[in-house]
């Protein structure tokens, strides 16, 4: 069983909307997939909610509950949807048998720094340290040829940490969740351009363990 956890200690950094889009990709591709929401506020399990019975079935566990204790033994794919402002015990405890965190980062200098800061601190998480996971960052909700982005991919670029992939800010990520199903599960027409910008970042979610 994978743990996938997506993380971020600001909040609003599109989180919920990773965490259900990954779980939608992996659960279209065939795999059995939990969405544990560690987030009282319940996003995931909200979109869970909306989806439609003759989509792909997804368990939904209630994380800021119990934990882990109620998710399938059977899945495949566990993902995990962190609160924002999770740091410190919280945070060495949610991450315990992630092997892969991916984090999302806003394109605004504010975002940026919060970031900075909080990879620094993940960095030093033991787990971490040893490399028993690799991090990826995602840029989300960038919008091209804007000065900001360009910060954004330049900041990315030179951090250490792997930067995986940006995401335009779109329509479809609002679409995709009122209606309980991920971009992956939209019309081809409409939300090709966002599959082709998950490519790299569904890519290195495939590939298990060691730190690229
Ligand atoms: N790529 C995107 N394009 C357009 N809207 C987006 C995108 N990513 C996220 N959003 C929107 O931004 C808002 C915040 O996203 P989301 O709820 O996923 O963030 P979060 O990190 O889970 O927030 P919180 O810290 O409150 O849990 C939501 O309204 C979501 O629909
Ligand atoms: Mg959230």
């Amino acid at each position: 069983m994978r743990h996938i956890v997506v993380l971020n200690e600001k909040g609003g950094s599109g989180k919920s909307t990773l965490a259900t889009n990954i779980a939608s990709y992996f659960a279209t591709e065939g795999a059995a997939v939990a969405l544990a929401d560690y987030d009282s506020q319940r996003s995931s399990l909200d979109w869970l909610e909306r989806r439609p019975d003759n989509r792909v079935k997804i368990a939904g566990v209630a994380g800021f509950e119990d934990g882990l204790r109620h998710a399938p033994r059977s899945a495949d794919i566990i993902v995990i949807d962190a609160p924002a402002r999770t740091r410190g015990p919280e945070l060495v405890d949610l991450i315990k048998h992630a092997e892969t965190i991916v984090v999302p980062v806003l394109p605004s200098p504010i975002d940026m720094q919060a970031a900075s800061n909080f990879l620094r601190g993940l960095k030093e998480v033991p787990k971490i340290a040893k490399k028993n996971a690799k991090i990826g960052v995602v840029a989300n909700r960038v919008r091209e040829n804007t000065l900001i982005y360009e910060d954004l991919d330049e900041y990315l670029t030179k951090a250490r940490v792997p930067y995986i992939a940006a995401l335009r800010d779109a329509q479809n990520y609002v679409r995709a969740y009122t209606r309980g199903i991920g971009i992956f599960e939209l019309p081809e027409y409409m939300a090709w351009p966002d599959w082709y910008e998950w490519e790299p970042l569904t890519a290195w979610l495939r590939t298990k363990r060691s730190q690229p």
